[in-house]
């Protein structure tokens, strides 16, 4: 994967355990890069060594840290420029669910042969949608739910995900029963007094 991915996972690490630890997760990841560069491409096993190495040294589960760092992608793409692509790509939950293969596809313009996931909208009612995660890459759906629950979070809005379709099923993606209902901006608001 792009550099940009693992450059996110250190990131995520060094904020909130050191630069001591993502030391360490590097050395028994037996990867001896000094600094990842965003635009270069790096084998996607670089990436699922750092996150085995993640949970042995951060003493949780792999698919905490991939949820964890679905999460933190959300802030960190923004502080690494691509907050505008973020911005245009809806002004809530559904809207942006819908754009998600539209924001790669500009994300491509700049990072070429990306190989980006693809996500469809099914079931679009005024507060659910069946999400349609497809990628040839095995394992990644835990990020994919701390990224919902990080947009979740950009948006204001309460979400719940239920994972309904599994690929360990048989099915040949994902799918993601999600929940959403912005939060109430009065209520908000009087919390806001309240402090
Ligand atoms: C501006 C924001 C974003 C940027 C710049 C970005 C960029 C990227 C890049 C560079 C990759 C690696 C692909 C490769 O190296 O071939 C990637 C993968 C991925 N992206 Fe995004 N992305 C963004 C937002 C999102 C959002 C909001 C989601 C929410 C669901 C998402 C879901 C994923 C997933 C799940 C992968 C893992 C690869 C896979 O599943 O095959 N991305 N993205």
């Amino acid at each position: 994967m792009f550099g940009l991915v693992n450059k996110g996972l250190e990131d995520m690490v060094c904020s909130q355990y050191g630069e001591e630890t993502w030391e360490e997760i590097k050395s028994k990841a037996d990867v001896e890069i000094e600094a990842f560069i965003s635009m270069d491409a790096y084998p996607d096993d670089i990436t699922y060594r750092l996150v085995e190495a993640a949970s042995a040294v951060m003493e949780m589960p792999a698919t905490d840290v991939l949820e964890a760092f679905g999460r933190y992608w959300i802030l960190f793409t923004a502080t690494e420029g691509y907050g505008s692509l973020m911005e245009m790509a809806g002004d809530n939950l559904p809207e942006f669910l819908q754009n998600l293969d539209n924001l790669h596809a500009r994300v491509g313009l700049s990072f070429p042969n990306l190989q980006p996931p693809s996500f469809l909208c099914s079931e679009l009612e005024e507060e659910s949608l069946k999400l349609h995660y497809y990628s040839d890459r095995p394992g990644l759906t835990p990020m994919v739910v701390g990224m919902l629950k990080g947009l979740g979070e950009k948006f204001n809005t309460d979400v719940d995900i239920q994972l309904t379709n599994r690929k360990a099923q048989g099915n040949d993606h994902e799918e993601v029963s999600i929940s959403h209902k912005p939060k109430c901006p009065f209520k908000q608001h009087l919390h806001r007094s309240n402090n």
